[in-house]
């Protein structure tokens, strides 16, 4: 059991070495669900920020996209600015100017409050935000299109503001953030889940030995009746366990766990004591594995988390 822990371990490291070059990753699955994501560009522009080399999920690179977007509103901001103390300017290539200053001036504050709303896990006002952001380019580069002689002095910075301010959007809309914890803490509540419906048939079936086996003598339909009232037990801790764990109550979990398994145990000590063959260990032998599998996988999902 400890080789298949440490066999679980070598496959989660290697889960994550193969699937370490998170950022191509979201880039490319943010493109794929986005036509508007330019992959490259994506790769790119995450790359350039140093604090892309901790991330280790697509969660991680939200803020840094939305600290990218800011940047990016800020700079244009000051580009307008300057662009706005020529004096020979057209009145209405000022006005558009001075348009498209206000516009990035808010982009910068929604995208502001968006990646606020993002970190206390709010992801429809992130998503809102964030959206009211993506308007400011293309209503900055309209306005220069009304007099077809105007040729926008922005194009660049808002095509650049534009793939910007998508990433991070594309990313809070990926509907499952890619993070494996939440992959480990899936599987562990699979394995309880596994755990809790062996233990559930198992308790009809000793119901039945205790029913209709006429062959069982007295003292196997005792331990039996022990077994019964073990299984029926560890059935609602295992039912506590899960309630458990999703909570992040792990060290509960643990225990509730950890004590399934003692049940199935002491139901076989039972028939050993009275020199019986067991009819259950095939069944203790089932669940001892599969409560094995989800205290490992805990651990780890324990020990990823702090
Ligand atoms: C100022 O604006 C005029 C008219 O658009 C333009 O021709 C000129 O190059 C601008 N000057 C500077 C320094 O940007
Ligand atoms: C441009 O704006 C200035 C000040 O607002 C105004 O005095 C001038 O008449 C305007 N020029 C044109 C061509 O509209
Ligand atoms: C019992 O557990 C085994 C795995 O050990 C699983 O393959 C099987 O489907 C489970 N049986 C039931 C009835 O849940
Ligand atoms: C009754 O129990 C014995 C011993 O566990 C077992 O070998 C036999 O198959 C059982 N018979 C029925 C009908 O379940
Ligand atoms: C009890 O669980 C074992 C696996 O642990 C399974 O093979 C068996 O079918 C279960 N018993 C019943 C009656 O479903
Ligand atoms: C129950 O099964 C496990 C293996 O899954 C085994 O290690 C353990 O000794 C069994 N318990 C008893 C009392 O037989």
């Amino acid at each position: 059991m400890k080789n298949f822990c440490t066999f679980l371990a070598f496959l989660f490291l290697l889960i994550v070495s193969v699937r370490s070059d998170i950022i191509q990753d979201s880039c490319d699955e943010a493109a794929k669900g986005d036509p508007n994501v330019k992959s490259d560009f994506c790769v790119a522009s995450l790359r350039a920020n140093p604090k892309s080399k901790t991330a280790a999920t697509t969660e991680d690179l939200v803020p840094i996209a939305i600290e990218d977007a800011i940047a990016t509103a800020t700079a244009t901001s000051s580009t307008i600015s300057k662009l706005l103390q020529n004096t020979s300017l057209e009145n209405f290539t000022r006005s558009c100017l001075e348009d498209c200053s206000e516009l990035y001036s808010d982009a910068g504050s929604n995208l502001q409050s968006g990646g606020e709303a993002f970190k206390s896990k709010d992801f429809g006002t992130a998503n809102a935000d964030i959206s009211a952001a993506l308007d400011a380019p293309d209503t900055c580069e309209d306005g220069f299109k009304e007099k077809p002689e105007l040729v926008s002095p922005l194009t660049k910075e808002n095509q650049d503001m534009f793939q910007l301010t998508v990433i991070p959007l594309a990313f809070i809309n990926m509907e499952i953030p890619v993070s494996h914890v939440t992959n480990l803490q899936g599987l562990a509540v699979v394995a309880m889940e596994l755990a809790l419906q062996n233990a559930t048939n198992n308790i009809s079936m000793i119901k039945e030995l205790l029913l209709n086996n006429k062959t069982l003598s007295p003292s196997s339909l005792g331990c039996l009746s022990d077994c019964s009232l073990l299984y029926s037990d560890g059935v609602v801790k295992l039912v506590d366990a899960v309630g458990a764990f999703l909570t992040g109550h792990y060290a509960n979990a643990d225990a509730w766990v950890s004590a399934v398994m003692e049940g199935t145990a002491t139901c076989e000590k039972g028939f050993q004591e009275m020199e019986e063959a067991s009819p259950l260990t095939k069944e203790n032998y089932s669940i001892f594995q599969l409560c094995d599998v989800a205290l490992c996988i805990m651990n780890l999902v324990a020990f990823d988390v702090y």
